[in-house]
């Protein structure tokens, strides 16, 4: 089974962590965000991976290669200009030598999950259908575009921005697309088309399905809060990822030559070359990146702390990131899911918080915010 990943967004939501890497090679615990998705689609049985780019295209493939380390063989297509979800598509399978196959998978680049796809093809051939949409149940269905299922799985409708009194499903589309051949004939070639505007309301009543994946994990992590929250749920076991099974009986997972005179609290991964200075408290749900260097007395909890960051004497790092290389000075306290991008420095006694995003190369004093 082939699978197609469109990965051409500019992930905007998510900066300033993807203001200097794309979203599908952000680091997420250990390994860059698209590993859980093709180690994911690997255990269901695809093979080949066509990622469908636009955005800083010559990252993903340094970072992915041919993607035999997660089990599937990759091939990247890059779009001129951003063609949409199916314009994409249309653009990635005109561009394979070989095409798509008669059947295929499509999946939007931003989904962690452990869903079973394989339960979802299987009911896209009983049924005879010519798209089925995965779909997964929210708790607070006003927020989000809705898809309505009858009985025989069948799509009966959409409803966008469903007024209070409307709501009569808490399904949303998953991004996991079981697709047939003949829906490329539905999208215009040459021109930007949206998948989920202008096709599937297109195939209501002709051939368009649902699978409702409950009580499977399922997390967009295009957000700083989804980002974390995902983090977490890794580090708890809370979605299936071979993560997991590098944490020792005290949900530790250390890299190489890292020196830990301070305290570490389960669950926490640490990269390479990590130094936990004494008196310095980092856990419970910490990821450390490579050569992260945490100051004596400083605390970290509930963080992701990139690569060659720094957490400086005293300072607290709570619910909240830092990307690669931004450092943090003495005695500032860093939480409310705040967003330090790629090499921030705050001089000594910043307070940055509620959601506060400082973008890569920004330089405060000392003293400087107090947010
Ligand atoms: P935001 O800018 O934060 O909304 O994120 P995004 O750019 O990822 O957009 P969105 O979440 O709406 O996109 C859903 C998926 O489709 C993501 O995986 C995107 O990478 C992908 N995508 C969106 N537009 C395009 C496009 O024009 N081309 C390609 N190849 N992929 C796209």
């Amino acid at each position: 089974m082939q699978a197609v990943i469109l990965v051409g967004g500019e992930g905007t939501r998510l900066r300033p962590l993807t203001s200097t890497v794309p979203k599908p090679v952000v680091p997420l615990v250990d390994r860059p965000f698209m590993a859980y998705m093709l180690e994911w689609l690997s255990r269901h049985g695809v093979e080949d991976v066509v990622m469908a780019c636009g955005f800083l295209p010559t990252m993903l493939r340094e970072a992915l290669g041919d993607g035999a380390r997660y089990g599937v063989r990759l091939t990247f297509v890059e779009e001129p200009e951003p063609m949409g979800t199916g314009g994409a598509l249309r653009y990635a399978a005109e561009q394979l030598p070989g095409g798509l196959g008669e059947r295929f998978l499509m999946l939007n680049g931003d989904v962690l999950t452990d869903a079973d796809v394989r339960a979802q093809i299987d009911q896209h051939e009983a049924t005879g259908a010519r798209a089925t949409l995965g779909l997964v149940p929210v708790e607070d269905p006003s927020a989000y575009g809705l898809v309505r299922l009858s009985a025989d799985r069948k799509v009966a409708g959409f409803l966008e921005k469903p007024k209070a009194e409307e709501i009569d499903t808490n399904l949303i589309s998953a991004g996991i697309y079981v697709l047939e051949h003949s829906v490329l004939d539905l999208i215009e070639p040459g021109r930007n088309v949206s998948i989920e505007r202008e096709v599937w309301p297109a195939l209501v009543g002709a051939g368009l399905y649902g699978t409702a994946h409950e009580g499977a994990y399922w997390l967009d992590i295009g957000t700083p809060d989804r980002y974390l929250e995902g983090s977490r749920d890794i580090l708890a076991g809370a979605v299936r990822t071979a993560v997991r099974e590098r944490l020792d009986a005290h949900g530790l997972a250390r890299g190489e030559a890292c020196r830990v005179d301070g305290h570490l609290r389960g669950p926490v991964v640490l990269g390479d070359g990590c130094v936990v200075e004494e008196g310095a408290v980092v856990g419970p749900h910490v990821v450390l990146g490579d050569r992260v260097h945490v100051a004596p007395g400083a605390t970290v909890e509930d963080a992701v702390v990139l690569s060659d960051a720094v957490v400086g004497r005293g300072s607290v790092v709570r619910g909240a990131i830092l990307a690669a290389g931004a450092h943090v000075g003495a005695d500032c306290t860093i939480t409310g899911h705040a967003v330090l991008g790629e090499g921030v420095r705050l001089g000594a006694g910043n307070v940055v918080g509620h959601g506060m995003r400082l973008f890569p190369g920004v330089e405060l004093p000392d003293g400087a915010v107090a947010f």
